[in-house]
C-alpha cells in the first residue's frame, strides 16, 4: 500500500513539475508572432500573441467582467470565441456548462492568443471605461474594514453607474505581487455622486489586493479602476424589499438605500445586517438614522460572536436566524443578498424553502 501511495505521489509531483516547465517555456521561449482578433465580425486588430485573451482585450481597452484578476477562480470573464482558441482547457471546465461549451463560450483569462480569433463581445461591455482615481480619505470602519474615498480624476464626466454595480480596482506591483493585480469591489457610495467613488474593503489574511489597500495605500496615491460592471441592481417594482448583507456586502446595499431614499420611494424595506462583534457593525449610526427618518425602513443588525463583556441587547446569531424569525412563508417580497458565497447560498436556499420564488431573489457573491 505504501509503495502505491509513494508511486502516486511521485507521478503527481512529476506531472506538476512538467506542467510548470511547459508554462515557463511557453511564457519565456515561445513566440507566437502577430495574431488578428476579430470582434463581432466588425472590427479587428492585430495583437502580439502569447498573452491571455482577457489581458490582450484589456490592452486594447475592451474590459471584460472579472473578479479574481485572471486567476481562473471567479468564472466571470466568459466570452464567446466561435473561431480559433483550440480545445477547452481543464482550468476552464469547472466554470462552463455543457451548453456553454457547445456555444464556444470560453474563460478568457485562461485562453491564450496563439492563433487568429473571432470573439463575440456583448455591446454593453464597450461602455466600460478605465478611470484614474486618487485616494482622498480613508476611514477605519471596523478592525477589518476600511472605507476608501476616491476622487475620479479622469475621464472628466466622472463615474456613471447603477447602485449595486462594482469596479475592478487595480493596484501596482509591490512586495505582495510582482505584477499589477486587480479585484472586484462594489461601489458603496451613492450613484448620484459621479465625481467621487467609495469602496468598503475587508482585509483578507494573505490577500494581495486587500492587504495592499489596507497596509500600503496612502492618501494622495493614484490607482486605476475599470467599470462599472454587474447586474446586481434595483428592479422596477413596488414589492416590499428584504435586503441581507454581511461584512463589506453592505457596500452595494448602502448605495441602493441612498438612491431609494434620495428619490423619496415609500417601499417597505427591511435590512438584515450580520457580523461577529459590536465593533463590526459598520454604518450603524447611518442605518439607525435611516430607520428613524424613514418609517418604511427597518434595520435589524445581528451578531454571531458576542461575549458576556459585550453590552449588546440586539439580535444574536446569523442572518439566516433572522430569516427564520421574521419572514413568513410565501410572503411576496423581493430580496437582495450580498456577501460571502456561503452566506448568500444559505439565505437563498432558506428563502426558497419559505416559498419565495428564485426570480424574486437577486444576489451578489463576493467570491
Ligand atoms: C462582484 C464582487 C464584488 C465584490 N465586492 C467587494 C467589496 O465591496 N468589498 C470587499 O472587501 N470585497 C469584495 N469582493 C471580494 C474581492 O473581489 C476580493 O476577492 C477580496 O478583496 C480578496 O482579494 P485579495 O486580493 O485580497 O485576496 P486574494 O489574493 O485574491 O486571495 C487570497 C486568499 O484569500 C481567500 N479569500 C478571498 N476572498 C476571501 C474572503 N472574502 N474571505 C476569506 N478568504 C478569502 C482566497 O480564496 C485566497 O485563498 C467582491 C467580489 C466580487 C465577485
Ligand atoms: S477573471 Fe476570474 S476566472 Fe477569469
Amino acid at each position: 500500500m505504501a509503495d502505491i501511495i509513494t508511486g502516486l505521489l511521485i507521478i503527481s509531483a512529476s506531472t506538476a513539475f512538467l506542467a510548470l516547465l511547459l508554462e515557463i517555456a511557453d511564457r519565456f521561449l515561445a513566440d507566437y508572432g502577430e495574431k488578428t482578433i476579430r470582434i463581432n465580425e466588425e472590427k479587428e486588430f492585430v495583437v502580439k500573441g502569447g498573452s491571455t485573451l482577457l489581458s490582450t482585450l484589456g490592452q486594447n481597452k475592451i474590459f471584460l467582467p472579472s473578479a479574481c484578476g485572471g486567476k481562473g477562480t471567479c468564472g466571470l470573464c466568459k466570452v464567446k470565441v466561435p473561431n480559433g482558441g483550440g480545445p477547452v482547457l481543464p482550468t476552464e471546465t469547472p466554470h462552463l456548462t455543457v451548453d456553454e461549451m457547445m456555444q464556444h463560450v470560453r474563460i478568457s483569462c485562461q485562453l491564450k492568443v496563439k492563433e487568429d480569433l473571432d470573439v463575440e463581445i456583448p455591446e454593453e461591455l464597450f461602455a466600460i471605461k478605465e478611470y484614474r482615481v486618487r485616494v482622498e480619505r480613508v476611514d477605519l470602519l471596523s478592525p477589518e474594514m476600511k472605507y476608501f474615498h476616491f476622487k475620479i480624476l479622469a475621464p472628466e464626466e466622472g463615474l456613471v453607474f447603477k447602485a449595486g454595480q462594482y469596479v475592478q480596482l487595480e493596484v501596482p506591483p509591490s512586495e505582495l505581487s510582482k505584477e499589477p493585480q486587480f479585484r472586484a469591489y462594489s461601489i458603496a457610495s451613492p450613484p448620484y455622486e459621479h465625481e467621487t467613488m467609495g469602496l468598503i474593503i475587508t482585509k483578507v489574511p494573505g490577500g494581495v489586493v486587500s492587504t495592499y489597500v489596507h497596509d500600503y495605500l496612502q492618501v494622495g496615491d493614484e490607482l486605476i479602476a475599470r467599470g462599472p460592471f454587474g447586474e446586481f441592481c434595483l428592479r422596477e417594482s413596488e414589492k416590499d424589499m428584504l435586503m441581507i448583507a454581511t461584512g463589506s456586502g453592505l457596500a452595494p446595499i448602502r448605495s441602493m438605500l441612498h438612491k431609494i431614499y434620495r428619490e423619496g420611494a415609500k417601499r417597505k424595506i427591511t435590512l438584515f445586517f450580520g457580523d461577529k462583534k459590536p465593533e463590526d457593525l459598520i454604518y450603524y449610526d447611518e442605518l439607525h438614522e435611516f430607520d428613524k427618518t424613514h418609517p418604511s425602513f427597518t434595520y435589524i443588525p445581528t451578531l454571531s460572536r458576542t461575549t458576556e463583556e459585550d453590552t449588546w441587547d440586539g439580535e444574536k446569531g446569523r442572518v439566516t436566524d433572522l430569516i427564520r424569525k421574521y419572514i413568513p412563508d410565501n410572503s411576496g417580497i423581493e430580496v437582495y443578498i450580498c456577501g460571502v458565497p456561503a452566506m448568500v447560498q444559505s439565505c437563498n436556499d432558506l428563502l426558497l424553502q419559505k416559498g419565495i420564488p428564485q426570480e424574486n431573489i437577486c444576489f451578489d457573491k463576493f467570491e
